[in-house]
């Protein structure tokens, strides 16, 4: 299959755009692309200037049933025919009951669990520390290297790159602790701790490391983390936001280390697209918050809540947890199998279709930012839109839309092997 350049990109009425863009709206919110969007379907998009393009982007991992499953468009027209808002802490309704239902059935967690929703994945992790922290009455969080949980003050002292995500805006929330993500580099040991474990309220944990590099977690390390809550009466946060929903195998990628968590956050693909994250853990834990201390204007809106009760149904009877690991063998076996000629390939790794690309200086073996851009602009002037990711800016990581058919697949492989090689 010949990979071919789209010759405008970015077409005229993206520069267009771009120029209003540029004079409204604040620097700081990047954009990935300079293309501007028209239409998606499926795992598709067309631009305003009628340009296709394979998404392996998915809305950073939102869009795991695709953009605009038919089951998902028709459970939110059923729901705008009846009400958009009317504020779960004012006038409740029974999509939300019903999703916190299904959800507290379907967290990995052998125990009756509850649920409770909000609006994005920072205000997930953000609420399950309030939640851990009147459950222990202790003010200490534990969080890990390459770690990812958001953007407002907590959630940024919480994540480890500091460069865009910290830059300027400290002081940061207090007593944070960081230690080593358990990884194939790093064992987790908690030998030399500067803290007493006695005043963590939480340890928050992705999995597999999503902004900072798609990097899984070990089984021995997620043990080990497991034990040393359970010993000092620590809350274990599973954060599932880029995780969850069938992207690495299973509905939480925490299902295949072994463990159980207490609390698990949710949010980018558990509602199609539509702004809706959640905290389901251990209803004892759950409850230990005040009534009135934690929701939100929009919390668990009622639009987003029809939207992810259609999601759960896709997932069972499209099997997208299954279909999420063949993408990711596809993906693996194919980037492997070109390795020997791209000596900036250093490692294929990740868990069902999570799947990371490092890229490296092959004289140096350090990261290399500037080729994996390079990479990612190429692909994307032939018509594959990707995002990178890592603590230094140098892994492709694949958030394809789960649902994508065969052929369109390996059309985007085509082109992301193309532009590996040639980039
Ligand atoms: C693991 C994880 N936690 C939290 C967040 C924050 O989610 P949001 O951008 O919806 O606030 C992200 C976003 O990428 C994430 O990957």
């Amino acid at each position: 299959m010949a990979v071919k350049l789209i010759t405008n990109i970015p077409g005229p009425n993206s520069i267009a755009l771009l120029e209003r863009r540029e004079k409204s709206v604040a620097k700081g919110h990047g954009s990935v692309c300079d293309i501007y969007i028209q239409k998606a379907e499926s795992a598709l998009l067309t631009d305003v200037d009628g340009n296709v393009f394979i998404d392996f982007a998915g809305g950073i991992g939102s869009m795991n049933v695709g953009h605009r499953h038919p089951e998902v468009m028709a459970a939110i027209e059923k729901q705008l025919q009846k009400y958009i808002h009317t504020c779960f802490t004012v006038v409740p309704y029974e999509s939300y009951v019903k999703l916190a239902e299904k959800l507290s059935n379907k967290a990995p967690i052998n125990s009756a669990c509850k649920a409770a929703f909000f609006n994005s994945g920072a205000e997930a992790v953000e609420n399950a520390v309030k939640i851990s922290k009147t459950y222990t009455r202790r003010e200490g969080v534990l969080v890990f290297t390459d770690a990812f949980h958001g953007r407002t003050l907590m959630t940024m002292t919480m994540t480890y790159k500091e460069d865009p995500y910290k830059k300027g805006f400290g002081p940061f929330a207090p007593q944070v602790h960081r230690l080593p993500f358990p990884s194939e580099d790093h064992n987790l040991t908690f030998e030399d701790i500067d803290f007493d474990p006695k005043s963590i309220a939480c340890a928050v944990i992705e999995p597999v490391i999503g902004e900072g590099g798609f990097i899984p977690a070990t089984k021995d390390g997620m043990m080990a983390l497991s034990n040393f809550c359970k010993d000092n009466g620590i809350v274990l946060v599973d954060d599932e936001v880029q995780t969850g929903f069938g992207r690495t195998g299973t509905l939480f990628a925490i299902e295949q280390f072994d463990i159980e968590p207490d609390l698990i956050t949710v949010a980018k693909s558990v509602a199609g697209g539509f702004p809706l994250s959640g905290v389901i853990g251990k209803a004892d834990i759950m409850d230990s918050v005040n009534t009135g201390g934690i929701g939100g204007t929009y919390g668990g809106n009622p639009v987003s809540c029809a939207a992810a009760l259609a999601v759960l149904e896709i997932m069972e009877k499209e099997h997208i947890p299954t279909r999420a690991r063949h993408i990711g063998q596809q993906t693996s076996i194919i980037v492997q199998a070109v390795m020997a000629d791209c000596p900036w390939i250093k490692e294929v790794r990740g868990i069902g279709a999570m799947i990371g690309i490092v890229i490296i200086d092959p004289y140096s073996g350090e990261p290399d930012k500037l080729r994996t851009g390079r990479i990612h602009q190429y692909a994307l002037q032939h018509g594959l839109i990707m995002i990178t990711a890592g603590t230094y800016g140098n892994v492709i990581r694949t958030l394809m839309p789960l649902i994508i058919d065969d052929h369109t697949l390996a059309e985007g492989l085509n082109i992301l092997l193309d532009a590996l090689k040639k980039a």
